[in-house]
This record gives structure tokens, sequence and C-alpha cells, in this order.
């Protein structure tokens, strides 16, 4: 059985990128009003670090940009780009140009006309298409990264295969993405897949990726209680634009996801394409 064949076993009927487009052009406004730019998780250094959501969730775009490294004048590809604020980030890091690329074309949109807000449209560019078949020519890139975007893409193998397509020789993709541990509650079967965490280095591998770093950071991703409290305050509070799109089991489960820390687990990888 392929992997791609696996992820699709029990998922609910209708194409999985089509309840992501819905999710994320309905959705994505709300969940900024609630967690701000980053639509990733938080990174918090220690026991000591008290930083809300906003820093947390720059903290970990950090963690990326120190792995990725990109030399000034490189072409970075962003997978799965939300609405464009990890690009700038890394676009003001480094003296880089950045393409990000969603599949929802609401994201595209916003990030575009952010890009210009920011002053970085000359470098930082942003195109609608889906990762598994990316707009671009072989060879194309530096460097990339797929931020917390995998999770939403069932064959994992066949979009990894796709982004080493459009790397250069020698180029670095980062990883960050969620995975399911032995306790892992499931939530929005519809639109995430979430391997283990050896069966996702297995995909990596398969796909004909080197795997020179694969980092377990579930416990910096659990943010410390003050913030999991403000959180679900502001989650209920947006309670009638959220239930529409979750449902009202959905949300209960999300509430309490960010009430008490979630089981899933967070990982980091560092490949090259050889
Ligand atoms: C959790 S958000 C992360 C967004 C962004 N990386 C960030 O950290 O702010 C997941 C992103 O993956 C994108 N995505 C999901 N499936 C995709 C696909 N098949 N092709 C391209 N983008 C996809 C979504 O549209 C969304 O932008």
């Amino acid at each position: 059985m392929t992997s791609g064949a696996q992820a699709d076993e029990g998922k609910a009927e209708g194409k999985v990128e089509d309840k992501v487009v819905e999710f994320y052009d309905n959705f994505t406004e709300v969940f900024r009003d609630i967690w701000g730019d980053n639509l990733h998780v938080g990174y918090w250094y220690d026991d000591s670090d008290e930083a809300g959501i906003e820093t947390a969730t720059d903290q970990l775009t950090d963690q990326l940009i120190a792995r990725l490294a990109p030399q000034p004048g490189r072409r970075i590809l962003d997978v799965g780009c939300g609405v464009g604020e990890p690009a700038f980030r890394l676009a003001r890091s480094a003296d880089v140009e950045v393409v990000g690329v969603s599949i929802s074309s609401f994201q595209v949109g916003r990030a575009s006309e952010r890009a210009g807000e920011h002053g970085l449209a000359e470098r930082v560019s942003f195109r609608h298409a889906d990762a598994a078949e990316l707009p671009f020519p072989d060879a194309s890139f530096d460097g990339a990264w797929a931020f917390e975007s995998l999770i939403h893409m069932p064959d994992k193998e066949k979009v990894l295969r796709e982004i080493k397509r459009v790397l250069r020789p020698g180029s670095t993709l980062v990883l960050a993405d969620m995975f399911s541990q032995p306790d892992t509650e499931l939530t929005f079967q519809d639109i995430i897949t979430t391997p283990e965490m050896a069966e996702y280095r297995a995909v990596i591998e398969r796909a004909g990726l080197v795997v020179r770093e694969f980092t377990d950071i579930t416990a910096n991703t659990i943010a410390p209680q003050p913030v999991r409290e403000k959180l679900a305050a502001d989650l209920l509070a947006r309670k009638d634009d959220v239930i529409p799109m979750t449902g009202p089991e959905e949300f209960e489960r999300m509430v309490d996801g960010v009430r008490v820390p979630r089981s899933y687990g967070y990982l980091l990888a560092t490949v090259t394409t050889d």
C-alpha cells in the first residue's frame, strides 16, 4: 500500500484539498484575530519564557530561519505560506527572495497585499498553487520550508518529491509539522493527516531526501497556562464565527485542546536534496 493510499484511508468523502481551501478561505481572518498573523504554533525557550502567542510564533519562525540559514541573493520557496508573516520575517533576516505558495486564493491575496504594506513586494511574492503540483521549473530554488503545511497534505511523499524537484542540488529544506503520538486525540481529521514520528522520517527518506536533523520540539510548543487561558477565552468570544467552520463538537475539542496541553507532537527537520 502506498503512503498516499494509507493516508486517504478513513478520510470522509470529498477531496482534502477542497476542504482545506474552504477552511482557509473562510477561517483565516478569524484565526488571525485570535492567534495573530503567524498561522502556526508558538515556541517557548524554557519554563521562564512567558511570551504571548504573537512573540512565541515568531520565535518558532526564528528556529526555521536559523536552520535554513540562506546566503544573500538566494531564492527560497515557502510551501503553504499563510498570510505571509513567516516569509516577511525570513526576508527581513536575510537578503533573499521568497516565493510563497498557498492553496487558498484568499490567503495569496492577503499575503500579496501585506507584502506591499511591509515594503517587501520586490523580494517577497505569492502564488496560488497546490504544493503537489508546483508551477515552477526544475531546480529553480536554492532552499525551501514547509511550515506547518504538510499537515494538510495526505500524500506527503508526493509533495516532498515535488519540492525536491524544484530545488537545486545541495539545497536545504526545513520542515515544521505536527505528528501523532500514541495518546493523540485526533482533531480536524478531514483536513489533517499526522503520521507518528518514525513514519514521518521514513516518508521523508522515501521521497529521496537526506535527513540531517530530526528534532522533537513538542515541549517547546506547549504554551504557558496564561497564554492558553487567553486563547481559549478569545476563541469562546468568537464562537459564533468559528462554529460555522468547525461544527459544535470540533469547536469544543478545539477549546479543550487550547486549555490543556494538546496531545500532538511537533517536529523540526532539516533535510537536504542530496
Ligand atoms: C497552518 S497554515 C500555516 C501557514 C504558514 N506557513 C504560517 O506558518 O503562518 C497551513 C498552510 O498550508 C497551506 N496549504 C495546505 N494545503 C496546501 C496545498 N496542498 N498546497 C499549498 N498550500 C497548502 C494552507 O493554505 C495554509 O497556508
